[in-house]
């Protein structure tokens, strides 16, 4: 494909000297140092999930995206100021086009000590074996139900068959670990806990559970499905004799093991388990906005910058203007998120596509 690759070496960050922080790296205001950059390479998905989308989505014109090109340098700026673990993330980042060239470019930048991935799954049947071989080590996979039928209720347009390919596609292409995403919904999903602990048992993989965050307005209610850890997590407990781990992949999952098998059962647990005291992570939306926070509106565009070196900036300039401005949103990283899922109205009017998941 034709996307050029002149792109010059950002400087490399100096090491630390007597064990203290090079200059470099990001700290916000509250002493968090950020390592993770999960960076959203496309707001469109060829699902609708109920509680992520509303049915009829108007989805962003291509012109107004990060190429794949500003993608790469917005990572490797990232990379320059101290990050080591980057999530590709949607919409869903299958779909779009050529990202393998992204995968290939940015799993192999010096200093990107993991590149991951999130995806619903629906491409990896096609897929999985390039991914992995771009340079992809672990990845997450979504899936909510292991019923064909409410599988394609709460997708509005997935096909369950589909995704069970692509889960066993990546198994047989050998990544490190697999993780299955499942958000927790009342009355919609949670007679299926256990269906889908047994299917990661099965498979040697693990699974995290997520309390659903208020983002976007979509059309489902989701004060009727809420639901959080403190109801699940005892339920597995009684079920499977989970023990606790102190183990983490530098998310904000909380891991348990299933005694004598290598599944891990994790959970996300934004309302019941604050994390955000060790918040270790920024988004970057497809539109090239920095969010330092998923949970709230602040943000500082990157595009204008990216695009100065088009209108002319010498490429130095428009890398030190990226390398400040990423330095600059440390100063307006809130403290955390403030979800009340009683409230009517979502605390983030983004959704999930938007921001990445
Ligand atoms: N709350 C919690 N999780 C969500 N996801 C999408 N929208 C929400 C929400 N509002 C999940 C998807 C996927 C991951 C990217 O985020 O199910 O697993
Ligand atoms: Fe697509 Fe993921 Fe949102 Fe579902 S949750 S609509 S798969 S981005």
């Amino acid at each position: 494909m034709s996307v050029p690759t002149t792109l010059q070496p950002f400087p490399t960050p100096p090491s630390p000297a007597d064990g203290a922080l090079p200059a470099a790296d990001l700290v916000d205001h509250y002493g968090r140092r950020i390592r993770y950059l999960r960076l959203s390479v496309t707001d469109r998905c060829d699902f609708r999930c109920t509680y992520c989308m509303a049915e009829d989505m108007t989805f962003l014109p291509r012109g107004d995206i990060l190429s794949l090109e500003e993608c790469l340098r917005v990572v490797r700026a990232f990379v320059a100021l101290g990050v080591d673990k980057v999530r590709l993330t949607g919409g869903e980042p299958l779909v779009r086009r050529d990202i393998l060239w992204l995968i290939e470019r940015a799993s192999s930048l010096p200093g990107v000590r993991e590149l991951v991935l999130t995806t619903n799954g629906s491409q990896l049947g096609k897929l999985a074996q390039q991914v992995r071989d771009a340079g992809v080590r672990r990845i997450n996979v979504s899936i909510d139900s292991l019923r064909p039928e409410r599988f394609r209720a709460i997708t509005r347009t997935g096909s369950l068959d589909k995704v069970l390919a692509g889960i066993d596609a990546a198994i047989a292409a050998g990544f490190e670990r697999i993780k299955l995403n499942t958000v927790m919904l009342r009355g919609v999903n949670d007679d299926e806990f256990e269906d889908l602990v047994d299917f990661a048992i099965g498979r040697g993989i693990d699974i995290s559970f997520i309390e659903e965050m208020p983002l976007g307005d979509t059309d489902h209610a989701r004060i009727d499905t809420f639901m959080t850890q403190d109801e699940v997590l005892p339920r597995l407990q009684a079920r499977y004799g989970l023990t606790a781990t102190s183990e983490n992949s530098g998310g904000p999952a909380r891991y348990w093991r299933v005694p004598g098998q290598a599944t891990r059962v994790g959970f996300i647990s934004p309302h019941s388990h604050n994390f955000c005291d060790s918040c270790n992570r920024v988004r970057v939306t497809a539109t090239g906005d920095l969010y330092p926070c998923l949970g709230q509106n602040d943000m500082l565009p990157l595009l204008p910058v990216l695009r100065d070196t088009a209108a002319g900036l010498a490429a130095e300039d428009a890398d030190t203007a990226l390398l400040d401005a990423i330095r600059r949103s440390m100063g307006i990283k809130p403290h955390g998120h403030d979800f009340d899922m009683r409230k009517p109205t979502p605390a983030v009017v983004r959704f999930m596509s938007m921001t990445g998941g």
